[in-house]
């Protein structure tokens, strides 16, 4: 028996976790609220609150709840009027539903690689991708970051390009004291189960810009104008059913009654964090950028390095500390270069031609920093854990250094283990 928890050893933290949904009575109440009301589809009185609270919450005029994450992206690049052959530039490591939303609308993912220390998109490699057909750029705010949005603004000012944030990761984070999603033209979040804000399934559009909010209404509700629309604000817009339903809202309303506190629970954990792991041989937090004045998160994330380890693969190192902390440790996305939920290729409805066809192939980009963090660097924590007491914080710092403390074991576990 070893001393360290994967090896048989005494783990540093065996107290439970949070467990996730967090939900109450509230959520009960406002079910049987929508059931009395009679309105069970679209447009309820639940929607709107929700919609009023969440746009207010992140700085922003206007709100379009809609069926998901993907389907945000995919309206508000409608919106944008981008189509058949523009170019739309997005970081190599997201979700694959910020590539699939331009996929959708006909337009070209260009995928471009992250910067190491932020993994965010790299805004030098993004302006080096840009050609006469690019007319969009999505900054993703992944994980527990967001994108130097300042950057961003003067890059698609240069360029003339249109910015929608994607914000699936990032509910509450604020850039310069301004909600995310509300410094590009469109901010889209998700709200599927797993995100720190959840509907079981849904999403939502934010937006400051009127006709924007009209535009992304009616293609969201099978190109009707909004009840209250001003007239003269409104254009025909072929749209689609892309509606949420009363349900959905009900348990948003309750679920957004918490999201504040958890919030800033997470934000002082994350600074836990960053500030006892900041010096660690080995183990380094995101560098995020100072305007960032609060940090939403889907992810806590760090950097490992595995020569300050004997070399112990990422892997196994991911294994030891969830067995050392009693929680969920993971890895970041497969970089859409190389991912086998991310096959353009292999649907009908893109092959426009033969030219689309090959400039959609993934193969083609080069995202060496994203497929680093991917193999063999990458460390995660769930937005979940981040909602513990701040002793579960020190007691995760605890097992790093335990673990870099014992890594000759460590390094002879995990030895033992790939040889099986
Ligand atoms: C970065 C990112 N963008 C978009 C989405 C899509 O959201 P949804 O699953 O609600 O369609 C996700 C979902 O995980 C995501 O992580």
């Amino acid at each position: 028996m070893g001393v360290l928890a994967v090896d048989g050893g005494t783990p540093v933290w065996d107290k439970p976790w949070p467990t996730w949904p967090i939900y109450g009575e509230r959520e009960a109440t406002l079910l049987q609220r929508a059931l009395d009301s009679g309105q069970w589809a679209y447009d309820g009185p639940l929607e709107a609150e929700f919609q009023r609270g969440f746009a207010d919450y992140h700085t922003a005029r206007h709100g379009v709840c809609v069926t998901s994450g993907t389907i945000a992206l995919q309206l508000a690049l409608e919106a944008a009027d981008i189509g058949v052959g523009d170019e739309v530039i997005l970081p190599a490591n997201t979700w694959q539903a910020t590539a699939v939303a331009v996929l959708d609308v006909n337009a070209i993912p260009i995928l471009v690689d992250i910067e190491p220390e932020t993994y965010m998109l790299d805004l030098d490699k993004a302006e080096a991708a840009i050609t006469p057909r690019t007319r969009a750029i999505i900054p993703v705010h992944l994980y527990n970051n967001v994108t130097e949005m300042d950057r961003v603004m003067a890059l698609a000012r240069k360029h003339n390009l249109t910015v929608i944030e994607d914000c699936a990761h990032s509910h509450g984070s604020r850039w310069r004291g301004q909600g995310v999603g509300t410094v590009g033209a469109m901010g889209c979040f998700s709200l599927q189960s797993s995100k720190s804000l959840n509907a079981g399934e849904g999403g939502i559009i934010i937006t400051n810009d009127d006709q924007l909010h009209e535009r992304l209404y009616s293609l969201r509700n099978c190109g009707r104008m909004r009840p209250d629309a001003d007239a003269g604000q409104w254009q025909a817009v072929q749209g689609g059913n892309y509606r949420m339903t009363e349900w959905q809202a009900a348990i948003l309303c309750a679920q957004f009654e918490r999201l504040p506190e958890q919030v800033e629970r997470r934000h002082a954990n994350a600074r836990i964090l960053d500030e006892q792991l900041g010096s660690f041989e080995g183990l380094q937090p995101l560098r995020k950028p100072a305007q960032v004045t609060r940090q939403g998160m889907y992810r806590y994330v760090l950097r490992y390095d595995a020569e300050c380890f004997n070399e112990v693969p990422v892997a196994a190192f991911r294994r030891a500390l969830s067995a050392e902390i009693g929680e969920w440790v993971g890895g970041v996305y497969h970089p859409l270069t190389q991912s086998p939920l991310y096959q353009p290729l292999t649907k009908r409805r893109y092959h426009l031609s033969e030219e689309h066809k090959e400039a959609l192939d993934p193969a083609r980009f080069a995202a060496p920093v994203a497929e680093r963090a991917y193999a063999s660097e990458a460390v995660l924590l769930g937005h979940v854990a981040m909602l513990a007491e701040p002793s579960a914080m020190r007691a995760i710092v605890d097992a790093c250094h335990k673990l870099y403390e014992h890594r000759d074991e460590l390094a002879a576990w995990a030895l033992r283990d790939a040889e099986g």
